[in-house]
């Protein structure tokens, strides 16, 4: 039996992240350069959005690259950037087949000119799919974004467009760069590392966390329907109890 058929469609996930971790540590096992290890993690990229489509998961957000990864080496970032260009241009047409919209969060200015422009070019190319929205977080931290958010309201109070009494969750969501997102109920991080390394700090306060040893290059797709499995066999109580879940 194939693990897919485990799989119940009526309690799919809306929203999927994932901390794709472990790159370097596959590199390192396979005798090879770090730039490797993240080339070959583009592989598990594209099989993962196939697993999405597969399942009808409507949101995948990919950690690519924290606001903290800018203090790698500058070899390494570059690998990452030109990888980022290569990859979308390799991979686009097949993505727009599929459905998919590419989406980002993160400070794009601070990308190299033509990462962002091949980005800019993915979006608008794509910008009328709907089968999935593929979010890549880049120069993005969790941090940044509360920072930003916090800057954009405490303006709209200084100017009188808003009272503080007036800031809710609801208008804190709405001002961060994931407002048009479900929030996430699946969060992945792959390669053992038990941390959320400054992603979605705000939108992950219910999600269902799923650690897995297995290193982002070797992450199947298999691998990606046990973790659905693994959540829809988990009970969401936010603060109830079972028995109010399960009467
Ligand atoms: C994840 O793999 C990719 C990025 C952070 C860009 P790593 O590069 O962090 O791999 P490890 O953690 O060193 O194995
Ligand atoms: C988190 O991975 C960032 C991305 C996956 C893009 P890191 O490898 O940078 O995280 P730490 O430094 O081990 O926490
Ligand atoms: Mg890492």
């Amino acid at each position: 039996m194939n693990i897919k058929d485990n799989i119940s469609l009526d309690n799919i996930p809306k929203h999927v992240a994932i901390i794709m971790d472990g790159n370097g540590r596959w590199a390192k096992k396979v005798g090879a350069l770090r730039a490797f290890g993240h080339k070959n993690g583009v592989n598990t990229v594209r099989t993962t959005v196939e697993a999405c489509v597969e399942l009808g998961i409507k949101n995948l957000t990919l950690y690519a690259f924290s606001t903290e990864n800018w203090n790698r080496p500058k070899l390494e970032i570059n690998a990452l950037m030109q990888l980022l260009v290569s990859s979308l241009e390799k991979e686009i047409d097949e993505l727009d087949k599929q459905g998919v919209f590419i989406n980002t969060i993160g400070e794009m200015d601070k990308l190299p000119g033509n990462c962002s422009k091949a980005l800019s070019r993915a979006k608008a190319q794509t910008k009328n799919n709907t089968q999935l929205t593929l979010t890549l977080a880049l120069s993005y931290s969790g941090r940044w974004d509360l920072t930003n958010a916090i800057q954009s309201i405490a303006e709209k109070v200084s100017e009188g467009a808003l009272s503080p009494q007036e800031i809710d969750q609801e208008i804190i969501q709405e001002h961060l760069s994931t407002a048009h997102l479900h929030e996430p109920e699946l969060l992945i991080r792959t390669s053992g590392e038990m941390r959320i390394s400054n992603f979605l700090l705000w939108e992950i306060a219910y999600s269902e966390i799923y650690v897995t040893e297995t290193l982002w290059p070797d992450f199947s797709k298999e691998e990606f329907f046990k973790a659905i499995i693994d959540y829809q066999n988990r009970e969401r109580r936010f603060g109830k109890t079972s028995e109010q879940i399960n009467p």
